[in-house]
């Protein structure tokens, strides 16, 4: 594809281009809100119903939150503290019900059909309520007027009178973490934790496991993060650069920093999906132990990246080496699900292994496909036995599957489409839709990444539910998951790039009814939502905000043709004197006609304030 920025194209000319970022507030802003100009509330995800009323409630130093029962208490206690986390007011906790308050009610009794993740809001200028059935509802209610209650520049606490009522189109709204390639620490995923519940996303997918690294410790098999958990990374990276000894690449979570991690996200509504991903990514395991492998060759956890041939066996052995880890496993995550992996298994070790050959003799297996199935069939009938479900890559779909595996479906959503067809369920997470490792803009300011785009709005439009599924089967499709693999995510800065925006369109894809998803009213809440992020000092990409440039120059001519646009379609302003291009500059409209030398400068405009520092001119 055409690259609307090109910097070689600038070499030698006589002009001067310089893009600058930038988003200002739109008329609809939030600080300077009262009852005559009612704030437009900028939620995101958006909800499924919401009615403006008259007014609006403001927070001030008396206002109260007042919460009845320990599930409503902690609740009340999240809002208050995610409400000083982004700059806003310190509001007391009380059970009494005063004047100038904010309650977060708990009902259990006549919304017994609802969602548990559904909630009401009601804002009037006499107070708020937030009503839940289930402590998630209310729990969500809460991010809602956590946002609302951070439209304003420093945390505004206007809040518009409104009525809503919500709850998440989808059960499964999902996010993996991938630190088997760089490792995140603790405090790093606790940070994504509370970003995704901010998001209303409730599903951590933890890629415990790979090639690359071996990362959850399992008490039976400590080799498993002594000689798994670490890897030389190639070239100059796997060398101290002052004696030139190896220098490893290691990490792994204690089993008590995973008890923390999966306490930290159930307090804020998620489920963490631990996976041990076999037959195939599992390098790492048969270095530590080498009777898992198929092979007799001694192996090392692997230092670059892709699909490697290295696959457990499926003996006995070795299906109670998986039974015992997967033991330790499902003690650790009570949620109901275990993925157990089984993508990009090539099976060129088991095709060139008599023992393997032997085995599939001797399970009636016909293929090595049949083999993986197996293995998936053993593994999966253990979880049943411990109360949990298995999920896998949809590769698995490939064998017999249990009716009761559920299948990720990654290559493309044709998998995700048979297995619903067949009576499993699936999490949608294409990687054509939904892969955040992938570049999201075409600007040369993108850090690295896989190299072709999927773009904010590529990731908005996805949509969980193929249209040719038959109704009957729909209510397998239980959600959708994005998916970030960090084989070029060196940092957390950067991962945090890759994951934001985009996590934010998958949010809304999760939660809200279809027929409300509007990209041009997404965009036009975006820029308030990034202010909660800076507010809460949550990295994200401005790569989608940035002006881009084309030239087109006629040297002969002395002329030089520019187009200027913005990957979002914020408009473009510019200058062409030298002087730094604000919301009032000249708007762009059609490409310009230059004379040689010139010199543009020029920004996109959301909101009127510029999110980074724009380069200098000279
Ligand atoms: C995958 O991306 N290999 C699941």
């Amino acid at each position: 594809m055409k690259r609307p920025f090109v910097r070689r194209a600038l070499a030698g000319m006589a002009i001067t281009l310089l893009v600058l970022a930038g988003c200002a507030r739109t008329g609809s802003d939030a600080g300077a809100a009262t009852a005559s100009a009612p704030i437009t509330p900028a939620l995101i995800p958006a909800p499924a119903t919401l009615q403006a009323g008259e007014g609006s409630f403001v927070i001030n130093a008396d206002t109260r939150v007042s919460a009845t029962g320990a599930a409503a208490t902690r609740v009340a206690g999240q809002f208050a503290a995610y409400l000083t986390s982004a700059g806003g007011p310190a509001l007391a906790i009380t059970d009494a019900d005063a004047k100038n308050v904010i309650r977060f009610v708990l009902e259990t009794g006549d919304a017994a059909a609802a969602s548990p993740e559904a909630y009401t809001l009601d804002i009037t200028p006499d107070g708020v309520t937030v009503k839940a059935r289930d402590e998630r509802g209310l729990f969500y209610g809460a991010v809602t007027l956590w946002q609302l209650a951070t439209q304003g520049d420093k945390g505004g606490v206007t809040l518009p009178a409104l009525h809503i009522e919500d709850a998440p189109r989808f059960a499964w709204r999902g996010f993996m973490l991938d630190p088997a390639r760089h490792f995140q620490t603790v405090d790093e995923v606790k940070k994504i934790i509370d970003a995704m519940a901010l998001h209303k996303l409730n599903t951590l997918h933890w890629h415990l496991t790979d090639d690359q690294g071996w990362r959850i410790e399992i008490k039976q098999y400590p080799k498993l993060t002594e000689i798994g958990g670490c890897r030389i990374p190639a070239g100059d990276g796997g060398k101290d650069p002052k004696t030139g000894e190896p220098r490893p690449y290691c990490g792994f979570y204690t089993q008590d920093q995973i008890r923390d991690v999966v306490k930290y996200a159930a307090e804020r509504h998620i489920t963490v999906v631990p996976e041990i991903n076999v037959p195939g990514h599992a390098t790492a395991a048969i270095a530590a132990y080498p009777e898992l492998g198929s092979i007799d060759t001694p192996l090392v956890p692997s230092s670059e990246w892709g699909v490697f041939p290295n696959l457990v066996n499926v003996e006995e052995p070795t299906i109670t080496f998986l039974e015992n880890v997967l033991g330790e496993v499902v003690q650790l995550f009570p949620g109901t699900y275990v993925h157990i992996g089984g993508d990009e298994a090539v099976k060129d070790q088991w095709e060139a292994s008599a023992r393997e050959q032997a085995r599939m003799r001797q399970v009636g297996a016909k293929t090595e496909m049949d083999l993986q199935g197996y293995l998936v069939e053993r593994l999966e009938k253990y979880l049943a036995g411990h109360g949990k479900r298995l999920i896998g890559w949809d590769e698995i779909l490939e064998a017999k599957l249990p009716p009761e595996a559920t299948v990720m479906s990654w290559r493309g959503i044709e998998g995700g489409l048979k297995a619903a067809r067949q009576g499993h369920d699936v999490v949608m997470s294409p990687s054509n839709k939904t892969y955040l490792d992938y570049l999201q803009t075409a600007s040369p300011n993108e850090p690295p990444g896989r190299p072709a785009l999927i773009t904010l709005q590529d990731v908005y439009a996805f949509e969980p539910v193929p249209p040719e599924l038959e109704e009957s089967q729909r209510h397998h499709i239980l959600g959708l998951q994005a998916n970030l693999w960090t084989e070029h995510t060196r940092t957390f800065a950067r991962l945090q790039h890759n994951a934001f925006p985009r996590l934010a369109a998958v949010a809304e894809t999760g939660w809200t009814p279809a027929a409300k998803k509007d990209f041009a009213d997404f965009t036009r809440r975006l820029p308030t939502q990034l202010k909660r992020y800076d507010a809460i000092g949550l990295g994200y990409a401005k790569t989608p905000f940035e002006a881009m440039i084309a030239t087109e120059d006629d040297r002969k001519a002395g002329t030089v043709k520019v187009t200027l646009s913005n990957p979002l379609g914020y408009p473009v302003h510019y200058t062409t004197d030298g002087s730094e291009p604000t919301s009032t500059s000249k708007a762009f409209a059609s490409p310009l006609d230059l004379k040689l030398p010139v010199t543009v400068r020029a920004a996109a405009f959301a909101e009127g304030r510029a999110w980074r520092p724009p380069p200098r001119s000279s």
